[in-house]
């Protein structure tokens, strides 16, 4: 069985991401992270999910491959990756492909501590595309943003969009997908595929994994489902502008089910995985860019609604000024995706809308009761 390398698996994205790749079956996943905004909780859950769902004529090489290897360690760290290319080197499980999910990711955040987001997002990938190249491990796939696109003039945004991030976190993503294209350009053997996300909602139907982040949650949904549970309910829900150019006045975002994200990377794995495919595909080139969303929009009053059904709490809200830098409308245009990937999103927002408040109030205090 080949061996994904998956930094940041712990996370919100990345766990699903290592559940969806190990109900393939095909695959046995080490994950790197440093727990900064995760716990290892994450990573014992996914492995029950994976062991659960089993088939009843699994092999034991299937059965052995739920048990996920995980480096704690920190991207920042030059010999992480290399120890961890070494770790499996000449085995026959040996690491194949890389899903770089790890990085730091709050937007206004990042205009606080630039070079810590500067250092992590970039030099951490620096120090991964290397050791890549020394292992010669040629398959990357990464975790890149919508945020990569500002404020787009075409709405739904297809791929061709100029890159014109508008925040430092935008700008590593926008930064890195044009290091890893040069990367591919220079090294023959090299293929990456960029996955710009929408924006992730939801959790595993099971309610064992779910978005937990550290602190005050900085975007929309986990902010709903944690008032829900009692918690940031002071100084209240407060919507940032109700006059913006959008059915309704307030901001519209593209939200996906996080299982779907996650099964667009076992998309990706088997396009970068067949050759013929990969060269087929009618963007040709070794570094190819994909949106991941559903192509419907969804306001901020709507996503307020979806959660008030399904948590029955009232969400008392008071409009007030716009944000600085936030954009109208993020909404993808998919086709590319289900066109070269096959991807496509199948949950909409009453099931993501469900499986959030079924993670939440299982989970009231996260993975750390
Ligand atoms: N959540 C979103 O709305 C969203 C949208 C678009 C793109 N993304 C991208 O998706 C990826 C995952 O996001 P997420 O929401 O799961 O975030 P997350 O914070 O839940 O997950 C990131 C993981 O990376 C780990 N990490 C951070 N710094 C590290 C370091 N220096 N060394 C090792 N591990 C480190 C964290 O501990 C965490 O487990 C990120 O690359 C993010 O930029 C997220």
């Amino acid at each position: 069985m080949k061996r994904i390398l998956i930094p940041g698996g712990a996370g919100y994205i990345g766990s699903h991401v290592v559940l969806s790749v190990l109900l393939t079956r095909r695959y046995k996943v080490t994950v790197i992270d440093n727990y900064h905004n995760s716990f290892p909780t994450a990573i014992e859950r996914v492995e029950k999910i994976a062991r659960d769902e089993l088939p009843a004529d699994a092999t034991q090489e299937q059965k052995d491959a739920c048990k996920i290897d995980v480096i704690k360690g920190d991207l920042r760290d030059r010999d992480t990756f290399s120890k961890a290319f070494s770790q499996y080197k000449g085995q026959k499980d040996e690491i194949y492909a890389v899903i770089l999910v790890a990085a730091l990711k709050a937007v206004g955040e990042s205009g606080e501590i630039p070079i810590d987001y500067y250092d992590v997002n970039i030099c951490g990938l620096v120090n991964l595309l290397r050791a890549m190249k020394e292992a010669q491990v040629w398959r990357l796939i990464y975790s890149s943003s919508a945020t990569v696109y500002g404020t787009p003039k075409t709405i739904p945004i297809p791929e061709t969009s100029p890159l014109q991030a508008e925040s430092v976190y935008g700008r590593t993503k926008q930064m890195s997908e044009i290091m890893i294209k040069d990367v591919c350009d220079a090294h023959t053997d090299f293929r990456a595929i960029s996955l710009r996300y929408f924006n992730p909602a939801g959790a595993h139907p099971s309610g064992l994994i779910g978005e937990d982040p550290v602190g005050k949650p900085g975007n929309l949904l986990p902010l709903l489902s944690q008032m829900a549970v009692g918690k940031y309910r002071d100084p209240g829900l407060r919507v940032n502008g109700n006059d913006y150019p959008t059915p309704d006045g307030t901001c519209v975002r593209d939200y996906i089910h996080v299982m779907d994200l996650a099964g667009g990377h076992v998309n990706a794995l088997d396009a970068i995985d067949s050759d013929a495919r990969f060269q087929n595909l009618p963007s040709r080139g070794k570094y190819r860019a994909f949106n991941l969303g559903r192509g419907q929009g969804m306001s901020v009053l709507n996503m307020i609604e979806a959660m008030r059904k399904v948590t029955g709490w009232a969400y008392p809200y008071e409009i007030i000024g716009r944000r600085p830098g936030d954009v109208p409308d993020l909404t993808a245009d998919p086709t590319l995706a289900e066109k070269e990937l096959g991807f496509k999103a199948k949950h909409g927002l009453d099931e993501m809308a469900r499986d959030l408040w079924n993670w939440q109030s299982k989970n009231p205090k996260g993975y750390n009761p």
